[in-house]
């Protein structure tokens, strides 16, 4: 499974549609994600930019959004609505996850929907995330996890992982990744009832921690 192959996908599936707007019950990490003004948020997975668009006015002018997705349709789409409403605060780029090509320690807070699930390393992701942030940095993501592990079949097939659901994994090992990149203060802030996707249960859940602060 390549990550031009879920591109692919991604750009046919998600053309007009997002999990959150979906039929997909993930989403609203920017609603609790503390921004204030000045600071600089990333959005993992940033779609069409609708999270990162509803930032704006929290940052404010002296502010910096950037989206991050690898779907050049996403980026295309996102950038368009950036120049139309004037939001010269909000960029897209067409990257990977785990390879944003951000600077190190240079962004306050990151937010998430529905997209880490998609990628085959969430352990790359992660320590990714926790090298841009920086120290004391933040994150909320709304995300997907699997009930039981996902049988291989569907783990490495590329409809199902752009489906969002493929490429989920089970709670405790999504909370591993976390700690094991290094974040602290984790707390789950919603967590769905399971419900049927594809040939598996998932819920889905909102998390957020920190990364430690220098002491
Ligand atoms: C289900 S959509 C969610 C979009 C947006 N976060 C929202 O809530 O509206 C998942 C997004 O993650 C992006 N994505 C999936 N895997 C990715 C990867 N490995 N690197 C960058 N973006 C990825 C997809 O292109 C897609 O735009």
């Amino acid at each position: 499974m390549s990550a031009r192959s879920i591109e692919l996908k991604i750009n046919e599936r998600y053309s007009g549609l997002c999990c959150s707007t979906g039929n997909l019950s993930c989403g609203g990490a920017a609603e609790h994600v503390e921004a204030r003004t000045g600071e600089c948020g990333v959005d993992l997975g940033s779609g069409r930019g609708r999270e990162l668009f509803s930032l704006v006015d929290r940052v404010g002018n002296t502010g910096r959004l950037i989206g991050i997705d690898l779907a050049d349709g996403m980026v295309a789409v996102a950038t368009e609505t950036a120049r139309t409403q004037g939001l010269s605060i909000v960029e897209f780029r067409q990257r990977e996850l785990h390879d944003t090509g951000l600077e190190d320690a240079s962004v306050d807070f990151m937010i998430s929907n529905c997209a880490i699930n998609h990628a085959p390393d969430k352990d790359a992701v992660y320590r990714e995330a926790f090298r841009f942030l920086k120290p004391g940095g933040r994150f909320v993501v709304s995300d997907i996890y699997a009930t039981s592990e996902v049988p291989a079949q569907f783990a490495h097939d590329p409809d199902a992982v752009a489906e969002c659901w493929g490429g989920a994994v089970t709670r405790e090992a999504y909370l591993a990744t976390l700690v094991n990149a290094g974040f602290h203060a984790l707390e789950v802030l919603e967590d769905s009832e399971p419900y049927a996707k594809g040939s598996i249960e998932v819920c889905s859940f909102t998390i957020r921690g920190r990364k430690p602060a220098l002491t």
